[in-house]
């Protein structure tokens, strides 16, 4: 009876601990720079940085890094930065009021309804998809691609027009948002789906009718609201580990060469613990079910933020797949489909491990080595940091339309489908 008590005392203590940490973190003042510098300065740099504040946020890969500074230690990182020879770009001065703008104020989002200026939570994206099934009620419908530790479900759209007699279309995958503060990969996934539907341009009308789509704005749902609300620089999903710690990188958590490189064994890391166990997040076991079960996958594509780069398998080696030659054909014609639209080139394609960093863990190796999927993508979409401006979504939405058609017209010249619409 009294163990009892004290297990309910915990439960309920632990509890309020949590929704105290619930508590809006406004990052009032802090800045974000982009640093530039040599691999050992800017190790040096981020120590120094870390050693003053643990939890400070630092972000890098070999492209670029940038470092979000509290305003008590801005002075200290100049002075460092200065030291080190490492050049600091100021690309937010108050972190908290570019956060207030990308939101939709109250008074013009329940004007309007769902549109691509602001960036909206997940009930919003959600409502947007139920909107959009039923709208288009003879060939689109909600689909339910996994659950998540909080309840949610993992809600896409599945947009798959009359086909001709006997004939079964390739199937398109999306997968957004998996890393939850980069925004920008949902709010252009949504904006693709409204070019499916209400584009009349013949080219996207015809990339529409060619195949199945099955469309994941947000793969990730908890992490993305927690986001919203809370804590605009958090990654992961938000399961509790058995140290307190919160939260797991959905995409260092798929069964495929787990926990190798680019993870953390730490639950408390911010970043990149890699979970438990291979599929230790609910999101990963149940969103990695529904993908298997899912007959003639052609393409799986993810979206990501901001890198400017088009990512092949593996994420994990630099060994080269089989149909390497034809992925990289593929993904150069889906660059220049994209260049066309804002005259901006994205590097690659290639692998990860060869253009970024290795990594492992990731949806798409897994994707491709489990399912041996033959078109598996990874995109960086641009920008120098999390925040690209809300009312330059549709740039990006564009450009990610014509990378998609682009992807499709490669594809069926190179024979992996053929369009039947006789
Ligand atoms: C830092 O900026 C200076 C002046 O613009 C430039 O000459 C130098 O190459 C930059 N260094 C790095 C590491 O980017
Ligand atoms: C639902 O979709 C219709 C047709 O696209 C649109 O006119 C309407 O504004 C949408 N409603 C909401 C709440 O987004
Ligand atoms: C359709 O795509 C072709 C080939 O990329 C292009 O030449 C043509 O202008 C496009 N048509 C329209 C209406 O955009
Ligand atoms: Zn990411």
């Amino acid at each position: 009876m009294i163990t009892k008590l004290i297990l309910l005392y915990t439960l309920l203590y632990i509890n309020v601990s949590c929704s105290m940490k619930l508590e809006y973190n406004k990052y009032n003042h802090y800045k974000y720079y982009d640093i530039k510098g040599d691999k050992s300065e800017l190790d040096h740099l981020k120590n120094f940085m870390l050693h003053k504040d643990d939890s400070l946020l630092y972000i890098g890969n070999i492209k670029s890094a940038q470092i979000i500074v509290p305003p008590e230690l801005n002075s200290a990182f100049l002075e460092i930065a200065k030291n080190d020879k490492v050049n600091a770009t100021l690309l937010f001065d108050d972190i908290s009021e570019v956060i207030r703008s990308e939101k939709p104020s109250i008074l013009r989002s329940k004007k309007k309804g769902f549109s691509w200026d602001a960036y909206y939570d997940v009930d919003d994206i959600y409502n947007y998809l139920s909107n959009v099934s039923r709208t288009y009620p003879q060939w689109t419908e909600v689909i339910v691609g996994g659950q998540t530790y909080e309840g949610r479900q993992i809600r896409g759209i599945r947009i798959n027009t009359p086909a001709a007699e006997g004939v079964e279309k390739p199937v398109f995958f999306i997968e957004s948002g998996i890393h939850a503060r980069e925004w920008i990969a949902p709010a252009t996934t949504t904006y693709f789906i409204n070019q499916l539907l209400t584009n009349s341009n013949p080219n996207v009308t015809r990339l529409r009718d060619q195949f199945d789509w099955r469309i994941f704005p947000t793969v990730n749902p908890d992490g993305y609201h927690y986001s919203y609300v809370v804590d605009r620089y958090w990654r992961k999903t938000r399961s509790i580990s058995s140290n307190g710690c919160i939260g797991a990188d959905p995409n260092r958590n798929w069964d495929y060469n787990w926990g190798q490189h680019s993870s953390s064994n730490d639950p408390c890391d911010y970043q990149l613990y890699a979970g438990s166990c291979p599929f230790s997040e609910i999101e990963t076991k149940t969103l990695s079910s529904y993908i298997s079960g899912i007959d003639n996958l052609l393409f799986y594509v993810g979206f990501h933020s901001h890198a400017a780069l088009l990512l092949l398998p593996y994420s994990d080696s630099t060994e080269h797949v089989h149909n390497y030659e034809d992925l990289v054909q593929i993904g150069k014609v889906s660059l220049e489909y994209g260049y066309q639209v804002n005259k901006v080139m994205y590097s690659g394609p290639g692998t990860a491990a060869e253009t970024l960093y290795k990594a492992s863990g990731g949806s798409m190796d897994w994707v491709r080595y489990a399912l041996n999927t033959p078109l598996v993508y990874t995109y960086e979409l641009r920008g120098s940091s999390f925040h690209w401006p809300p009312e330059k979504i549709p740039e990006q939405g564009e450009e990610v339309t014509q990378m998609i058609l682009g992807l499709a017209i490669e594809a069926e010249n190179l024979g992996y489908f053929y369009s039947d619409f006789s």
